[in-house]
């Protein structure tokens, strides 16, 4: 906190920092378990795949509902070893998102199909099942519908999709772990479910991890063997693998944080349910909760005409805001192979516009989140 002299002299005003993220805050709160479970992992000296990735991998598949975990070395790897688990690839065609991280359209292209992009949902962000409807082909190999900020997608209606049995379904679970849709967790709602542990996520690693989940054995079984170079037995190779296992030292550290992650989830519900009340009755939208859906609030983002100046308002009073995603994937540079162009997914282009992500994490305090609602509450009475 710090006080800044006004335009009027004489006159002060009070500036609390607000960061985006604050990781050394949780190291802080974790530290004295953190350390004993690293210092073990490098006692016992596995360091890849050994006990405590089996562990972590049978938590995680429990907590998501699915039988089988299979530890990877980031989300990205996960999503794009899942598309090699349903074996596709050139000549296939595989539908997702514009309005997410690249990385389920950047795993589509690895494995060598093409990417077929569908519009959002105006209230939740996420890929719009009935616009996925309309892009099936019979090249139509697999959807991956992301569950964006923290939520499901409306998934009664991906399940209810007439698409023929050879279509599936890669979840994008790399922001909603622990997020419930009608009960059920989601990884285990579809064919295989994708989680990312880059630091920043709800369950976060010190470095990068990911993992599938999925109760078929069909496809645990090759997903085993995809990550270690395409072997089943030592220095025999049936399948064009790669390098993609978890660590022990990121597999303890997550098996600690695990032990929060419900307790953090409701935490973030409840720094989401006070921006919520504190700025109801503003020219914003707020985020919707899906019918159905339990939030667990990866992101809390708001949308408003006046994005970018309310962005730097926020800046000269210490909090700051990251935009995700500022441009569609449709429209990025990398992607203009696919011929599009501005106007092609306008839900995922207006959401671009104007999307604004607040500072949202379980150490954030409640006077900091009165402090952000109070700026923004300032900056619409200014500007309104
Ligand atoms: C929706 C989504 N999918 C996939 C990923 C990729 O995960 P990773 O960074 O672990 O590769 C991320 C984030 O990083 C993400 O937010």
């Amino acid at each position: 906190m710090r006080r800044v002299e006004t335009e009027v002299p004489g006159q002060f005003q009070v500036i609390v920092n607000v960061p985006f993220l604050n990781l050394a805050a949780q190291y802080a709160s974790l530290k004295d378990e953190l350390l004993p479970a690293v210092e073990q992992a490098l006692e016992a000296a596995h360091y890849i795949l050994g006990p405590n990735v089996r562990e972590l991998e049978a938590a995680v598949a429990g907590l998501s509902g699915a039988c089988h975990g299979v530890g990877v070395n980031s989300g990205s790897d996960a999503l794009m070893l899942a598309l090699r688990a349903l074996d596709i690839g050139a000549g296939d065609e595989v539908i997702t998102t514009p309005f997410t991280y690249i990385a389920p359209a950047e795993a589509i292209h690895q494995v060598g199909a093409r990417i077929v992009f569908a519009d959002i949902d105006p209230r939740l962000f996420t890929l719009d099942p009935e616009r996925v409807a309309a892009k099936l082909s019979p090249r139509t190999r697999a959807i991956v519908p992301v569950h964006l900020f923290g939520q499901a997608v409306r998934w009664d209606e991906f399940e209810g999709l007439a698409r023929p049995g050879r279509v599936g379904i890669v979840e994008d679970c790399a922001q909603a772990i622990g997020a419930t849709y009608r009960g059920r967790p989601v990884g285990g709602l579809g064919d295989l479910g994708c989680f990312s542990f880059y630091p920043t996520k709800n369950l976060g690693a010190s470095g990068d991890g990911g993992m599938v989940v999925t109760s078929d054995e069909g496809y645990e079984k090759r997903l085993r063997m995809l990550r270690v170079h395409g072997i089943e037995r030592r220095y025999y190779h049936d399948l064009h693998g790669y390098n993609s296992r978890l660590d022990e030292l990121q597999a303890a550290i997550l098996r600690v944080k695990l032990r929060h992650l419900e307790a953090w989830n409701v935490r973030r519900a409840a720094i989401a349910a006070r921006y919520s009340n504190g700025l109801s009755g503003l020219p914003i939208q707020l985020p919707a909760v899906g019918e159905g859906n339990t939030h667990v609030y990866h992101v809390y983002a708001i949308l408003t005409d006046q994005r970018d100046a309310l962005q730097a308002f926020l800046a000269e009073r210490g909090v700051s805001t990251i935009i995700y995603y500022p441009l569609p994937l449709h429209l990025q540079k990398v992607y203009a192979e696919l011929g599009h162009r501005a106007g092609d997914f306008p839900v995922a282009e207006a959401v671009a516009a104007r999307i604004l992500p607040l500072p949202i994490y379980p150490e954030l305090t409640e006077a900091q989140v009165d402090y952000v609602i109070g700026c923004i509450r300032e900056f619409s009475v200014a500007f309104g």
